[in-house]
């Protein structure tokens, strides 16, 4: 599969869960883990990310095993700036910054320089010896998922409604694939009709499922409160975007991250906090990758 380099924004959300699999035990993780071993890591990560201010990384799950997972196909993005960060830290301190960790960084330094909110990053991740590719196909959230599977969903993870949502903010960036967005763009009726005919443009009825989108068309590379915005406009790119503003019980949690952006910022960094502490491997558990795309 090839990596398409001209677009690097992509989905937070997945990004996100991402961190879910990369590692499943206790966690004894620092701040200043690298302090000692690498000093220069968190600045090598904030300059490469910082040269491509877009830079997102939708799916780690290019990790060898899960690249072709379908949440994922296609939708892999900036896997060549982590390419590059590893590389630059190979030559700086060999074998010691996981590819787990990177991503945590990385994510962070993203957001904030698309605008977004800044949190401290918890360092000493290990780096999984399997990926899943079955993992990857239902660890992943569905675009066609409704409501209740949603909350469900990220329920299962440990995360609350309320986290469910700001961490679908995530799509205040990214870009989505027309086959990911098809049944909604032809099938639903709660889309802005202007917004729907220029998709559709884009992405027919049959044919052109590669085609991206961006998941806040409004405002697609600054991370802000667009997407929820978008939500109450019937403007929610994927079935499952628009499914948080739909006349259920997020409705409100929709509307209470654009009347209080900065709230949406604070949740956010809580939830991707969170997230990134799940369940990382630490200690003798898992490697530290040569290669972040695959297993030692
Ligand atoms: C990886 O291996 C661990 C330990 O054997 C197992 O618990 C976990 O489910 C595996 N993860 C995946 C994604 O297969
Ligand atoms: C949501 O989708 C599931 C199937 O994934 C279905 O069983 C359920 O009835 C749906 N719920 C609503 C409220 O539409
Ligand atoms: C729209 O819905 C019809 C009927 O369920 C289905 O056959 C068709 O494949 C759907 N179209 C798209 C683009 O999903």
């Amino acid at each position: 599969m090839a990596l398409n380099s001209n677009s690097k924004r992509s989905s937070w959300t997945l990004l996100a869960i991402i961190f879910l699999f990369l590692g499943i035990t206790s966690a004894q993780l620092s701040s200043t883990y690298y302090a000692k071993t690498c000093p220069k890591a968190l600045s090598i990560i904030k300059t490469a990310v910082g040269c491509d201010g877009s830079v997102l990384l939708d799916d780690t799950s290019s990790f060898t095993g899960e690249k072709t997972a379908s949440p994922n196909i296609n939708s892999i993005r900036g896997f060549d700036v982590v390419d590059t960060i590893k590389s630059q830290l190979e030559t700086e301190c060999s074998g010691v910054v996981s590819c787990a960790d990177i991503l945590a960084v990385a994510a962070r330094d993203s957001v904030v320089t698309l605008g977004g909110p800044t949190w401290t990053v918890e360092l000493g991740r290990r780096d999984a010896t399997n990926a899943s590719f079955s993992a990857a196909n239902t660890q992943l959230p569905s675009p066609i998922l409704n409501l209740t599977d949603l909350i469900t969903f990220f329920s299962d993870k440990g995360f609350t409604t309320k986290e469910l949502v700001a961490l679908a903010g995530s799509h205040t960036t990214g870009q989505a694939r027309c086959v990911m967005f098809r049944p909604r763009l032809y099938n639903e009726t709660n889309i802005d009709s202007t917004l729907a005919a220029s998709l559709k443009t884009n992405c027919p009825s049959s044919g052109g499922n590669d085609n991206l989108a961006s998941l806040d068309a409004t405002t697609p590379v600054i991370f802000d409160s667009g997407y929820f915005k978008n939500l109450v406009n019937n403007k929610g790119l994927l079935h499952s975007d628009q499914q948080l503003f739909s006349g259920g019980s997020t409705d409100s949690l929709v509307q209470s991250y654009i009347d209080k952006p900065e709230t949406f910022f604070t949740d956010f960094a809580n939830a991707m906090v969170k997230m990134s502490n799940l369940s990382p491997l630490t200690g003798t558990r898992g490697e530290i990758r040569t290669n972040c795309r695959k297993i030692n």
